[in-house]
């Protein structure tokens, strides 16, 4: 009994430490504009022993300053026409499931063309990510092949998708302000590695890269069981949701027996798709890729954020950008604000 009362200070008085410390690192973060390796560590560690309840009310303190635009008819993007009532009830789903999949897909001319793109493109392969290699599916070196993301938002099809309203709106109704593009990702999943793999996120974790954040997944080629389909948990991205005992883990990766017995199995969620498939997520939810059985997968993520407090990445240097993304940015201060364009 003394040992738990004793236990149970000693994480009351964390946390009023760590708050403490966020509270400091964060007022830094507005004025550089540069997160503190000791305030991210505080956020981790808040997220964990608030069991999510601090990153939400963070950021409602954070949408307070930068409301969303109001968005007022219906909105045609790269995955067609979506009307004010479908993007209601896809907040909603995403608010109370941490996942939406979408109901039509993105045309595939443009998908054939990023994933030709992807074909030629150079990658970095994992452990090291360090030599710069072109995927060669018949002479495989890794389990995933990383396309580097200044690269990604240097090509056009990419930028196209980068300004879709749809998608932006649908990242600023989950936001509850005008969002920020954060970081575009896409890589080739392999059948090199027979195992789980830890490089490729291929066991149960959860992302927390910033305060709040919505991620939205393409899938570039069809995606069935034996590709290595994506993976979560619905529900789980909500505060207090997950098993404290696994939080006090730490930011770490979760072997599927730990989680199989605190979650209904109809929360398992396993997303396949055809090429052009399109899903949106709150990554705080479990989740993870599943180890490939034959063929390869291709996917492009987005993230988008009401703040980079967070992990510090470089801004993008855009040299390539069309007329229209040029425009884009211009007009569109916040969202395109980690694009710095060249000429
Ligand atoms: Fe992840």
């Amino acid at each position: 009994m003394r040992t738990l009362i004793y236990n149970l200070r000693q994480r009351i008085k964390t946390k009023a430490k760590n708050k403490e410390l966020f509270a400091k690192e964060f007022s830094a973060f507005k004025q550089k504009g540069v997160t503190s390796p000791e305030g991210y560590k505080a956020l981790l560690d808040l997220y964990c022993a608030t069991n999510g309840k601090f990153n939400e009310k963070m950021h409602k303190e954070l949408i307070a300053s930068n409301p969303p635009k109001k968005v007022s008819t219906a909105l045609t993007g790269l995955t067609g026409k979506t009307e004010l009532s479908e993007f209601d009830t896809i907040n909603k789903t995403l608010n109370k499931e941490g996942y939406c999949p979408f109901g039509t897909k993105i045309n595939a001319e443009l998908i054939s063309k990023i994933y030709n793109y992807a074909l030629k493109a150079n990658t970095l392969t994992a452990p090291l990510y360090a030599k710069k290699t072109v995927y060669d599916p018949n002479n495989l070196v890794s389990e995933i092949y990383r396309f580097e993301q200044n690269d990604l938002v240097n090509n056009t099809d990419i930028q196209q998708l980068i300004m879709d309203p749809v998608l932006i709106n649908i990242a600023r109704n989950y936001l509850g302000c005008e969002p920020i593009f954060d970081f575009p990702a896409m890589w080739w999943s392999t059948t090199f590695l027979k195992e789980a793999s830890g490089e490729a996120a291929q066991l149960y974790h959860f992302d927390l890269d910033r305060i709040k954040w919505l991620k939205i997944f393409v899938y570039l080629n069809d995606v069935t069981l034996e590709n290595g389909p994506h993976r979560l948990i619905k529900g789980s991205h909500l505060p207090g949701a997950k098993p404290q005992a696994l939080l006090d883990r730490g930011y770490v990766r979760i072997p599927d027996e730990d989680l199989v017995n605190h979650y209904a199995a109809e929360n398992f969620v396993v997303v396949t798709g055809k090429a052009g498939s399109v899903f949106a997520e709150d990554t705080k939810c479990w989740h993870k890729g599943t180890p490939l059985i034959s063929g390869h997968r291709l996917v492009l993520e987005f993230e988008y954020t009401s703040s980079m407090f967070g992990v510090n990445y470089p801004k993008f240097e855009i040299e390539n950008a069309s007329e229209e993304f040029k425009e884009f940015c211009a007009n569109n201060n916040t969202y395109a604000s980690n694009f710095k364009l060249k000429n």
